[in-house]
Formats: structure tokens, sequence, C-alpha cells
């Protein structure tokens, strides 16, 4: 019972995952929990913009603070899906990815 409720949406959301976006490659050494996270951040950082231009910031920030900034900065735009429990999980995501 438990299993399963975790098992089918792991599974589409990582079908989904592996059918649509060019930088899943980058993600294949990546520690278990940013890989896990990394469809959720997908899905909220492309709602108003594309993620090319997440990645081509993502590599002039100098640190951490900087992506944690910019996400709350997203995070509170109006319409935004982000919620404040994500935020840091996010963050973990694309500081993994612009350290890599
Ligand atoms: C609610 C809409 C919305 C969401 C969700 C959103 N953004 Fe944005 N983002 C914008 C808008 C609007 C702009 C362009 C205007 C601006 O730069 O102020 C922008 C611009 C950016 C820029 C360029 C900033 C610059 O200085 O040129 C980056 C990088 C960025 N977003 C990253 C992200 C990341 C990372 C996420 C996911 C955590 C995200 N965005 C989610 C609305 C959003």
């Amino acid at each position: 019972m438990g299993i399963l409720k975790w098992m089918l949406p792991l599974c589409l959301v990582l079908a989904a995952c592996k059918a649509s976006s060019n930088y899943d490659p980058d993600f294949e050494p990546a520690p278990e929990q940013v890989k896990a996270d990394w469809p959720m951040t997908k899905q909220r950082c492309s709602q108003c913009h594309t993620l090319d231009r997440v990645f081509l910031q993502m590599e002039l920030q100098n640190d951490k603070g900087d992506v944690e900034w910019m996400v709350e900065d997203m995070a509170s735009r109006r319409g935004s899906k982000i919620k404040s429990d994500e935020v840091p999980r996010i963050v973990n995501v694309l500081d993994w990815h612009r350290t890599r």
C-alpha cells in the first residue's frame, strides 16, 4: 500500500522527465535527493519562462546565497506555484548543477 502510493507518481515523473529535457544527462551523477527533486524544480522554474534561462543565469552565480536569493525572488512572483518548503529543495538542485 505505502510503496505503491510512492512508486506510481515516481515512475510517471521519471518517464516524463526522461522524455522531455535536454538537461537530464547532467543529473545522472547527482545525489539521490537532487535527482528526486529535479522534476519538481524543472516544473516550477519553467512555469513562466524557459529553463535555459535558469541554467544560463546559474553559471553566473557565485555562491549558494545568490541561488537562494534568486529562488526566493522567483517564489514570491505573482502566480508562482513554488511553495516555501520547496525553496530549499530547489536551491539544492540548482546549486548542485552550478557546482557540478
Ligand atoms: C511566477 C512566474 C515565475 C516563476 C515561477 C519563475 N520565474 Fe524566473 N522570472 C520570472 C520573470 C517574470 C522574469 C523576468 C523579469 C525579471 O527578470 O524580473 C524571470 C527571470 C528569471 C531569471 C533571469 C533573471 C535575470 O537577472 O536576468 C532567472 C535566472 C530566473 N527567472 C530563474 C528562475 C528560477 C530558478 C525559477 C524556479 C525556482 C523561476 N525563475 C521561476 C518569473 C518567474
